[in-house]
């Protein structure tokens, strides 16, 4: 089963709670949380404080993606405000064995994220810690650009290191993921989609969601 996680960056704000119950009435598997800290990205979102409030009205599991400089101080104040997953980027911090290990301590789901410029070998001596990895298909810090063809790519690598090793971790693709390519994605490999501006910038995420499964059902 292919799971849909829904970005909030592109949900407008003023009426969350309404948004995150019409993608969940949908089908949605995760709501995913983008964090960004001016640093390790060029932009700014939310801390622990929002987490904990959409924790409130959220029925399924929160998805984090921190895109933060030194992830290793934070985990746990996301875990406390109620993140199932949290994913952190491997070009973060120092590491991310250790970090991983740490979140699944915390009773979270452990994910680590690449960057464009970082290779799938770079997972060799730390999946068997990761119950997710992140393929990002894009540039992290904003949403609505384009999917990068490169990701086809690592994502069939990562999926043949995944099923090698036998593992449960979960393969999630975020960045320009749309009707237009989730099939794509699928077929290389990705099992948890990501999706922004796809979904909320049409004004319809229920629809555009349901869009989406649609097409990877035929
Ligand atoms: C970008 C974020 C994404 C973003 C995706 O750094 O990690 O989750 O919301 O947005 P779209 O789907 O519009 O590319
Ligand atoms: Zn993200």
């Amino acid at each position: 089963m292919i799971k849909l996680a829904p970005s909030l960056l592109s949900a407008d704000f003023c009426r969350i709670a309404e948004q995150i119950a019409e993608v969940e009435r949908a089908g949605a598997d995760y709501l995913h949380l983008d964090v960004m800290d001016g640093r390790f990205v060029p932009n700014l979102t939310w801390g622990p404080k929002i987490v904990q409030d959409i924790r409130k009205c959220a029925k399924v599991p929160l998805d984090c993606h921190l895109m933060i400089v030194e992830p290793e101080k934070y985990v746990e104040e996301f875990r406390r405000a109620g993140a199932d997953i949290i994913t952190f980027h491997y070009e973060a911090t120092p590491h991310a064995h250790r970090l991983l290990t740490h979140i699944r301590e915390l009773g979270a789901k452990a994910g680590v994220a690449l960057d464009p410029q970082t290779p799938v070998a770079a997972l060799q001596d730390i999946i068997d810690q990761a119950d997710l990895v992140l393929i990002m298909s894009v540039n992290p810090g904003f949403s609505g650009q384009q999917f990068i063809e490169r990701a086809y790519e690592k994502l069939r690598e990562a999926r043949a290191l995944i099923d090698a090793n036998g593992l449960a971790c979960e393969l999630e693709v975020d960045g320009g993921i749309g009707p237009e390519n989730a099939r794509e994605v699928v077929e290389a490999g990705a099992r948890v989609l990501v999706m922004g501006s796809k979904i909320f910038d049409g004004g319809k995420p229920a629809e555009a969601l349901q869009h989406v499964r649609g097409l990877l059902a035929t």
